[in-house]
Formats: structure tokens, C-alpha cells, sequence
């Protein structure tokens, strides 16, 4: 059982402070999670800290540190009960969602190195357990780059035809490092620059930033589709204009109603051949959102702003059919509870689950082990950035357990 806690303020990839917490299981065996922080949040994710002080949320956990000596480190419940005596609130505003989110994954850490097994194992994991195909980050902007880059967020690899996780990694790196030549062939001034999770962040519009990741892809030998397939997300909440009803592509200076954007989606869904779509339209738009669904049955149209891995809002995107993927980030949930609920309503009801990174991160590689005890059929952790790398490596080292077979296609 937990026999000591301790909090202290970190940094996350973004030079941002944050939380980390340490739990020690039976005096020994210490478990560490730092949370990590979004840059394009969902209205309805648990609140990182109370009144935004990450200083609030360490005194709030010193506070009630107490509380959590004499848990079971490997029962994400008993973690979690504790914290809801604590906090009463929806979105863990009280306490802070970072705390929720590093404790409640410190204390399975710990236990793991207890038990001495890898952690997925401890989360109770449908078998057969299989590798995600892993989400890269290729070239993007939104708000996670400057200005002139696209206003799509993110414009990602997903290696389809890879027949293993290392393969897989391959075949992402070597698209990566494709873009920024082509990149480079259409801009000589081309900097180098990147966004925070690692994609190219060049000064092209969303339509130039699509053409060169299929062209890089091309170059790389690929067949589009087969091999190497392109998803999307389109954080389309952080360019939606509520008052005036209309996406705003401030960048491109263009403005596209809902039927729009909608045509826009589909659009490219049909010409890139879009495995994945996300966040298509804005979080509160369930209805359009089945309709994507619905029109595009070949490519995950996922929920991320619009789920906020939140059990109540998958529920409520079945009753509307509005999504065929949802992300699963912890820390827009609170604690690994809450996602592994979420999870579990999201496989009840046939919706596939990607477990994602958040674009302010650590250098932590739990989400591997999450991804797969999820089931996931992806993982978004980006491509470069040691706190990229860092989870992907840890999908490396999860070869060694021959208990999991080959890549997720379910
Ligand atoms: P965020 O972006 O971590 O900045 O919210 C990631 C995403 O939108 O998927
Ligand atoms: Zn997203």
C-alpha cells in the first residue's frame, strides 16, 4: 500500500509549471507522474489548477497528502474516491486536475514497480493485447505555431500498413524528415521551425500543407492509403467564431458557414484519403458531427474537444452517432478512474479509442502503457521532441513482452 506522497512544481515541455508527484508503495518503490497541458482546451476539461495556479493546486494536494497513505497503489478507484472526498466539483477545480491526473498515475507507477510488471498489465487490459498504430505530427499550426502557418492544427501519419511498432516508428520518422525537403523545395527560406509537438511549422495555407505532406509521403515510396495514411485534426473549436457562426481560416482569410466546413471535411477526406479526422467541426456541434460520421464510415471522425474524455459525452455523441474515434487524454478526465470509465464506454459502444499526448508534455511514457491497456487502435504522441520520443521508445521497449501481438486493426 501507499505509504508516503509527495507534490512538487516542475516544468513541461513548453517551459509551463506543472505537477509532479512522487507515491512510495511499501517504502520502497517509488512511482512518478508529471501532468502534462494543453494548448487548445475543451471548455468542459477538468480544470488543471484551481484559479490557474499551478502553486494553488500543490498546497491543495499538501493539504490532503494524508488522505491518500494506506491506499492499495494498484486500485486507480480507491485513488479516486479519495480525491472525489476531497474534491466536490465537476471538473476537480478544488484540488487541480493536474494533481488528479499525476497522483492517480504515480500511484499505479509505483505498484508496477512493486509488482514488478509493466504497467499496462495493472489496468486490467482486454486481451489480446496489441500495439496502437502510432499518430505522427507531421507539419501544423493552429495553436500550437506562429502565425502564417495553417490554421488546421495538425496534419498526421498514421503508418497503416506497418506490420510492427518499430517498423511503424520507421516509416513516421522518414516521413517526417521527407516533408521538411519538400518543404525546403517550395521555400528556401525555409527555417527549420516546429511547432510544439514537434510538426513542421512552415508559412503555407492548409491546402499547400496538405500537398506536401502527400508528396512527402509519395517520395518516401509509399502508396497513399495502403502504406502511409494522413489524418487530420482540425481543433476546428479554436477557429470558430460563435457569434458570427462561421469557421474563421483567419490565416487563409477565408470563412466557412457549417455546410461548409462540412463540404470542406469531406472534401478532404475524399482527396487525401483521410484515415482520421478530428475535431471536424466545433465541440458542441454533435449533429454535424453525425453527419461526418456517417458519410466518411472509412475514417475514425473522432471526438477530442468534443469528448473531453468524458464518459457522459460519449454517451451522449451514441444517442447522435457523432463519432466513430475519441481521444483519450487523462488529464482532460482528471484521474486514470475517470479514463479508464471513459474507455470502457467508448468500447461498450464500438467507438475505437486513439490515447493522446497533450502539445504541453514530459518526458513520462505512461500513455504507452495506457494506449495499449485501453485497447487503443492509435496513439497521438507526435514525432519529434525527446518527450515525443520518449513514449515511442517506450513502445520499442514493450516489444521485449511477448504478450503483445502485432498491431491493433480492431
Ligand atoms: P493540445 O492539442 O494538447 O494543445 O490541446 C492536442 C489536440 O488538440 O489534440
Ligand atoms: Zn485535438
Amino acid at each position: 500500500s501507499i505509504t508516503a506522497v509527495r507534490g512538487r512544481i516542475v516544468f513541461n515541455s513548453r517551459g509551463s509549471k506543472t505537477i509532479e508527484i512522487d507515491v512510495v508503495t511499501d517504502n520502497k518503490f517509488i512511482g512518478r507522474a508529471c501532468a502534462p497541458s494543453g494548448a487548445s482546451v475543451g471548455r468542459l476539461e477538468a480544470q488543471s489548477f484551481p484559479e490557474n495556479k499551478p502553486e494553488k493546486a500543490l498546497a491543495a494536494f499538501n493539504t490532503n497528502a494524508k488522505k491518500f497513505i494506506g491506499l492499495q497503489a494498484e486500485n486507480p478507484q480507491a485513488v479516486f474516491d479519495t480525491l472525489r472526498s476531497i474534491d466536490k466539483t465537476d471538473n476537480y477545480s478544488t484540488i487541480g486536475g493536474s494533481v488528479a491526473y499525476a497522483l492517480s498515475i504515480a500511484a499505479v507507477d509505483s505498484a508496477a514497480r512493486a509488482l514488478n510488471v509493466p504497467l499496462f498489465k495493472l489496468l486490467k487490459p482486454a486481451k489480446p493485447y496489441k500495439f496502437p498504430f502510432p499518430l505522427g505530427n507531421i507539419l501544423g499550426g493552429g495553436a500550437h505555431a506562429g502565425p502564417g502557418t495553417p490554421d488546421i492544427q495538425e496534419i498526421l501519419a498514421c503508418p497503416v500498413g506497418a506490420k510492427g511498432i518499430v517498423e511503424a516508428l520507421e516509416m513516421n520518422f522518414k516521413v517526417h524528415a521527407e516533408t521538411r525537403k519538400v518543404i525546403e523545395s517550395i521555400d528556401r527560406r525555409f527555417t527549420y521551425g516546429r511547432g510544439d509537438e514537434g510538426a513542421w511549422a512552415p508559412n503555407v495555407n492548409n491546402d499547400q500543407a496538405l500537398e506536401i505532406v502527400e508528396k512527402a509521403v509519395r517520395n518516401c515510396g509509399y502508396t497513399l492509403g495502403k502504406d502511409m495514411a494522413i489524418g487530420i485534426d482540425f481543433a476546428s473549436s479554436s477557429f470558430w467564431d460563435e457569434k458570427n457562426n462561421v469557421y474563421n481560416y483567419a490565416r487563409q482569410g477565408i470563412k466557412r458557414d457549417t455546410g461548409e466546413q462540412i463540404e470542406f471535411a469531406s472534401r478532404l477526406v475524399r482527396d487525401y484519403k483521410l484515415v482520421y479526422a478530428e475535431d471536424p467541426v466545433h465541440e458542441g456541434d454533435f449533429e454535424s458531427m453525425a453527419v461526418l460520421t456517417k458519410k466518411n464510415q472509412k475514417t475514425l471522425v473522432t471526438g477530442d474537444d468534443m469528448l473531453v474524455t468524458n464518459a457522459g459525452k460519449v454517451r451522449e455523441a451514441v444517442r447522435y452517432g457523432a463519432c466513430s474515434g475519441a481521444i483519450l487524454k487523462v488529464n482532460q478526465a482528471g484521474s486514470l478512474y475517470d479514463a479508464i470509465k471513459f474507455a470502457e464506454e467508448c468500447s461498450k459502444n464500438n467507438i475505437r479509442i486513439i490515447t493522446s499526448h497533450r502539445s504541453g508534455e514530459s518526458v513520462d511514457s505512461h500513455i504507452s502503457h495506457i494506449a495499449i491497456a485501453t485497447g487503443s487502435r492509435m496513439i497521438k504522441t507526435g514525432v519529434l521532441g525527446g518527450e515525443r520520443v520518449a513514449k515511442l521508445n517506450e513502445l520499442v521497449r514493450l516489444t521485449e513482452y511477448d504478450l503483445i501481438e502485432g498491431m491493433n486493426n480492431t
